[in-house]
């Protein structure tokens, strides 16, 4: 590399050139420029309150701001010239502009260092991510809610041990699907609040000895508050380890979601059906209708969980304040946020397309002997205690097995040999209409508490 290539922003102390590989190895421009509108936007904001402060001149100030302004275009342009010598987005950003407005461009970095400028432009892109993320996930959300109303009252077997347990309602399940969602947006809505601080002003560790004004610079970039400690401001990337385990919870989430969905969609289950869009075929096997976006959805959560492992391993026995490690944050935080955003929004675009065979499911909770739970409790109803009960009917499902008959198909004499408590009465608990609208309480899977649930959803949603 030749002197000129060598980096003009520190090139003062230093005698000789970065070794060829090591400029390379150390340069981060090759991803960090994905934030680069944020380090305009941070660099316009403390242009803006340098001027505000006297450190700058109106005029100096409006030269900046108007050279960052035409750089962001360059760069929307594809225009840009991207040097790997800059070493960073930053650099490359402040060498253009001293490139465009001269001597004034070399002012921009009065009262700042990069370490707070990283670190205020990590999390000003981030807010930015969540905002769409968070979009996403009230999209799905809202899918949930208007397929489970839609479902309220299709039977279903519920699974405990993945063998059919009770009877349900598909609308009750998918508001399972639900809750789990709503947590992770309650989570994703909490982690904002401690992204959305401002390092800037923490300088390289110590503060500036300038007259800032950072509670100026934080209104500009509609920050919460600042940082309150330069050394924590300019070295924790906590909220990129919290980003990367609420996204890692979701994708599990999701991950559960998907299982169901795998599930059902086969030949053996034969609950749903996926549309052919959110499908692939095999090259071999001209009946397969696989359903990829699901099983793709399964599999992010290995990428997931391990930018999680990566991110809280980097920051470990980090001694403060800043160390170059932490350059090592972003390209795992950015690939939890694409993955997330991609996994949403699959799942936003298919949930809605999920079609029900709704007599199938039916068909698979009436022969699961789902509701002998509900001849226990008509038992209990009738006076016998719940361990006898459930003895009884133990005996009454054996005798079907045995048979090869559901409960609900035995005739009156049939079960009365397990208990002369049994009467007529006993086939409206056996249906599984009876069975779903008997749990009728808040949290319960009665088509009637679905609604409700769904209602108080949407009330959720909007909040
Ligand atoms: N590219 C660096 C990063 O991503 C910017 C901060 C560098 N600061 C420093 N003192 N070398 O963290």
């Amino acid at each position: 590399m030749s002197d000129q290539q060598q980096n003009q922003l520190w090139g003062g102390r230093f005698s000789e050139s970065t070794d060829a590989f090591v400029q390379e190895f150390t340069a981060s421009v090759g991803f960090d420029r994905r934030m680069y509108r944020q380090d305009i936007q941070g660099s316009q904001a403390h242009a803006s309150m340098l001027a505000e402060a006297g450190v700058l001149t109106n005029d100096e100030r409006d030269a900046i701001i108007q050279g960052l302004d035409e750089i962001r275009a360059e760069i929307e342009a594809g225009q840009f010239q991207w040097s790997v010598a800059l070493e960073d987005v930053h650099m490359n950003i402040e060498a253009r502009l001293t490139d465009k407005i001269g001597i004034t461009g070399k002012k921009l970095h009065t009262g700042r260092s990069r370490n707070d400028q990283v670190a205020t432009d990590i999390r000003l892109w981030l807010r930015d991510e969540i905002a769409l993320i968070d979009g996403e996930m009230t999209r799905l959300m809202t899918g949930l809610l208007d397929l489970a109303e839609r479902e309220a009252a299709t039977i279903m077997p519920g699974f405990t041990h993945l063998q059919t347990a009770q009877p349900v309602t598909f609308g009750h399940h998918l508001l399972a699907w639900f809750e789990m969602l709503k947590r992770d947006r309650e989570r994703l809505r909490d982690c904002r609040k401690r992204v959305n601080r401002m390092p800037l002003g923490a300088a390289a560790l110590a503060g500036t000895t300038y007259p800032i004004l950072r509670e100026r610079t934080c209104e500009l970039l509609g920050f919460d508050g600042v940082c309150e400690n330069s050394l924590d401001a300019v070295s924790d990337r906590d909220f990129a380890i919290e980003f990367c385990a609420l996204t890692a919870l979701c994708v599990t989430h999701l991950s559960r979601i998907s299982e169901e969905l795998v599930l059902w969609t086969s030949a053996q289950f034969n609950f749903i059906d996926l549309p052919d869009r959110f499908c692939t075929g095999s090259s071999i096997m001209p009946q397969k209708k696989n359903p990829d976006v699901p099983e793709l959805v399964r599999g992010k959560t290995g990428r997931v969980n391990g930018h999680l492992i990566a991110l809280l391993t980097l920051m470990k026995s980090q001694p403060l304040a800043y160390n170059k490690d932490n350059q090592e944050d972003k390209e795992p935080l950015y690939d939890a946020v694409d993955t997330l955003a991609g996994c949403l929004r699959a799942f936003a675009d298919m949930i809605p397309a999920l079609e029900p065979n709704r007599e199938v499911m039916r068909e698979a909770a009436r022969r699961g002997f789902a509701t002998a739970t509900d001849l226990a409790d008509y038992l209990v109803r009738k006076g016998i205690a719940f361990r006898d009960s459930h003895e009884i009917v133990g005996k009454a499902v054996a005798h079907g097995v045995d048979q090869k008959k559901d409960l609900s198909e035995m005739s009156l004499s049939e079960l009365r040999q397990f208990s002369d408590q049994i009467d007529e009465d006993v086939f409206e608990v056996l249906t599984l209409e009876g069975s779903v609208s008997a749990r009728n309480h808040i949290g319960g899977t009665a088509p009637d508490q679905v609604r409700a649930a769904v209602a108080r959803g949407r009330e959720a949603i909007g909040g």
